[in-house]
């Protein structure tokens, strides 16, 4: 018999589209659409009827009506934050995978549920950060160690956005934080899988929209952090309303610098020697179509499972942790002058 024949046909996944009407859910259509069969999907925008003909699979207005109505694997969740644990815990319960945009979850207590209903139920839930996927960030992980020990890195990212804050990002109820947990989302899980986590951050909240400041959702974010080695440290900045959309993360180590932007990486020596330049070698929509893949591939993968679950279980713990001390010091500072 040949090896061809010995090996038992894998049968297509079937995914069940959740969110699949807005920004990502349709960027993420036709690369689903590759690995695995769309059976279905879910949203309640008005126009998902129409897109859901036109791609083939039928349109469900709420997640327990999909459930009942057809078989999948696996759901693609790329909904607005406040939906995403709600959700994402009835197709747990229910013993679907899930691959989901970020974040994993606001909070570290609902990040915690979440890993134990899918370690009960034996499902991957992955969540789309795409830096992971990108050769360049793959380059800087792998080079680190070539500028000796880390002990500063600068991280910027900004969006040049004219008009404030639109949609469910400028509801506190639906996004559930501003832009740290937004944009900052992306950031602070780089740096988890380069550095230690913090010990301390010490953070700055800034508003350009009065609006978002009365709904305590932040324009922009500085962070100071701190590690447990008291040989690092590093900062960010993190906005939407920037002059120009740019992103740059800048280690310096003891040996040498690494600089990083989406398009392309350098190494340096102390002094300033290029040492090694990095360019993205395709398209960045290949970091999207490898990171699917992945995920498709990997769903009954107990190991990279877990590591994804103790990553992104850092990353929220961070964010969750920033958040928790802006608060108290915000109930304080009520306190004082009422
Ligand atoms: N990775 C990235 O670079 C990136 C970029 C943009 C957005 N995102 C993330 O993607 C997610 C969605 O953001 P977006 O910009 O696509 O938002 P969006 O508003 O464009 O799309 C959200 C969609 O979800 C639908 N929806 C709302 N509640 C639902 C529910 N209960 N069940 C099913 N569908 C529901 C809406 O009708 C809408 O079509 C967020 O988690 C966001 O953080 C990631």
């Amino acid at each position: 018999m040949s090896t061809y024949s010995q090996k038992r046909a894998q049968p297509r996944l079937r995914a069940l589209m959740v969110g699949f009407a807005g920004h990502q859910g349709k960027e993420y259509l036709p690369v689903v659409r590759e690995y695995a069969d769309i059976v279905g999907g879910v949203d309640v925008a008005p126009a998902a009827g129409a897109l859901a003909d036109d791609w083939g699979f039928p349109r469900f207005t709420g997640i327990g009506e999909a459930l009942k109505r057809v078989d999948f694997d696996v759901a693609m969740v790329t909904v607005p934050h406040s939906e995403h644990f709600p959700l994402c815990r009835e197709l747990l319960l229910h013993g679907k995978h899930i691959v989901k945009e970020k974040p994993f979850a606001v909070t570290e207590e609902e990040a915690r549920q979440l890993i134990e209903l899918a370690e009960g139920a034996d499902r991957s839930v992955y969540t789309l950060l795409q830096r992971n996927f990108n050769p360049v960030f793959q380059f800087a992980r792998k080079n680190l160690a070539r500028i000796g020990d880390p002990y500063w890195f600068s991280y910027d990212y900004h969006f040049n956005l004219a008009q404030p804050t639109s949609g469910w990002r400028a509801s506190r109820e639906q996004a559930l934080g501003g832009v740290l947990l937004d944009m900052g989302y992306h950031l602070i899980d780089v740096l988890s899988g380069m550095f230690p986590e913090p010990s301390r951050v010490n953070a700055a909240f800034v508003h350009h929209y009065q609006e978002m400041r009365d709904r305590h959702l932040e324009d922009l974010v500085s962070l100071m952090c701190s590690y447990p080695s008291p040989t690092l440290s590093g900062s960010l900045r993190i906005s939407r309303h920037n002059h120009e959309k740019s992103e740059r993360l800048c280690v310096l180590g003891t040996g040498g610098a690494l600089n990083v932007e989406p398009q392309g990486a350098t190494l340096h020596s102390t002094g300033g020697r290029l040492l090694e330049r990095f360019t993205r070698p395709g398209p960045k929509t290949d970091a999207v179509r490898a990171m699917i893949a992945h995920y498709l591939g990997h769903l009954d993968d107990r190991d990279v499972r877990e590591d994804h679950f103790r990553r992104q279980l850092t990353t929220v713990r961070v964010i969750d942790g920033i958040y928790r001390e802006r608060s108290r010091e915000r109930n304080e500072l009520a306190d004082r002058y009422s």
